[in-house]
């Protein structure tokens, strides 16, 4: 199991915390089911508080496994695709700004302070360290040729991009339109960005379907499509599992909507520390001694701290033990967000 470097991570509000990434867990497989992890595990997120960063963040390929370490679905994603034969723009869209491509060393030069100019505006957005662009992006723009980059310019400039890979697809039986594009990554600073990037992908000759991966829950493709069939959201699913690190430096970090506030009892096995009852409200979060109106885990606050689960729900499910009777409805209010918590960013 390796770290990956460190990073901020943007909580509900706009302020951003310490973040470590976690990548590459793996035990040996003459070496699993002795509690090899079990000590891996505790070793990382000790360490980690103990050196002051605030959360610890993974894309899990099981989802079995990290619950117990007080991880819990941070953010969640879907996949769309929309079928280009069918995908015309609507006319009522307006289109404003511009695009154009950028070569391999341009992309290089750019991309990194497009991002970190537009990129973690979203709750659960993260910054991306040098060694993640050079893994991820940069080697395979030098390697990958089919792949591109493409840029939307605003009112303001550069304000999103896309790279992209066409791939062409037998599945497509058209014979005209047997070209897929998949979509890599894209940003985009602002709705209209975003709908331009389209734009351009939809308009791209002889593309049968343009497919994307872990996009936001709530971003509103169908709405700029004059056929809103030719969208398909695809599963949603768990996109990143946090695990709170410092839970009164959490708390405190975030905003929360306008509500009485709640007595919440966190439990954390694993980092003590964290562990107790927190008064949350919308000008303070203190330590308290009152009478707990909800409990839970660690984990399960993870759920709700980026708004992607409603404390109600999972009252109502019993992943919240609910001691007061009113008290998820406030905390809905209290916890909830304008836009869904979103990483973006794979590693
Ligand atoms: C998954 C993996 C890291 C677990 O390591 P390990 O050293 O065997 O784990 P531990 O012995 O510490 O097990 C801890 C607990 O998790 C459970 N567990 C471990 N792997 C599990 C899995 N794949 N599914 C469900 N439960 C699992 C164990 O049963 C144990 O539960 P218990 O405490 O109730 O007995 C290891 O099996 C591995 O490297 N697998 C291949 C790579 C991989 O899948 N990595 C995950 C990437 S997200």
């Amino acid at each position: 199991m390796h770290v990956g470097v460190r990073a901020e991570i943007t909580v509900p509000g706009g302020a951003s915390v310490p973040l470590v990434p976690v990548a590459g867990v793996g035990v040996r497989a003459d070496h699993t089911r002795r509690g090899v992890l079990t000590s891996l595990m505790r070793a990382q997120l000790t360490e980690a508080a103990e050196r002051g960063d605030v959360m610890a963040a993974l894309h899990a390929s099981e989802t079995a496994i990290y619950g117990r370490f007080g991880y819990g679905v941070g953010t969640r994603a879907q996949s769309p695709v929309v079928r280009g034969s069918h995908a015309k723009i609507h006319p009522d869209m307006p289109a404003e700004g511009g695009v154009r491509l950028l070569d391999v060393e341009q992309a290089v030069a750019r991309l990194p302070e497009l991002y970190q100019r537009i990129g973690p505006h979203r709750p659960a957005m993260m910054t991306r360290p040098e060694e993640w662009w050079h893994d991820k992006i940069i080697r395979r723009l030098r390697t990958v040729s089919s792949l591109l980059v493409v840029v939307h310019n605003g009112p303001d400039g550069d304000d999103g991009y896309a790279v992209y890979r066409p791939k062409s697809d037998s599945s497509l039986d058209e014979r005209r339109l047997a070209v897929s594009l998949e979509v890599e990554d894209m940003h985009a600073g602002s709705l209209a960005a975003l709908a331009g990037l389209w734009r351009y992908l939809l308009g791209i000759d002889l593309v049968g379907e343009v497919r994307t991966w872990a996009r936001p829950t709530d971003e509103p493709v169908e709405t700029f499509l004059a056929d809103p069939r030719a969208y398909r959201s695809g599963d949603v699913q768990d996109e990143t599992w946090q695990r709170i690190l410092d839970v009164p430096r959490a708390l405190a970090a975030r905003d929360y909507g306008d509500a009485e506030p709640v007595v919440v009892e966190i439990v954390d096995p694993l980092l003590d520390s964290n562990s107790g009852r927190y008064l949350i409200g919308p000008s303070a979060v203190e330590r308290t001694d009152a009478a707990a109106q909800l409990r839970l885990g660690v984990d399960v606050l993870s759920m709700i701290y980026f708004g992607t689960y409603r404390p109600s729900i999972l009252g109502a499910v019993g992943r919240i033990e609910v001691l007061e009777a009113a008290a998820p409805a406030r905390a809905d209010r209290l916890f909830g967000t304008d836009r869904a918590a979103w990483c973006g960013t794979a590693y």
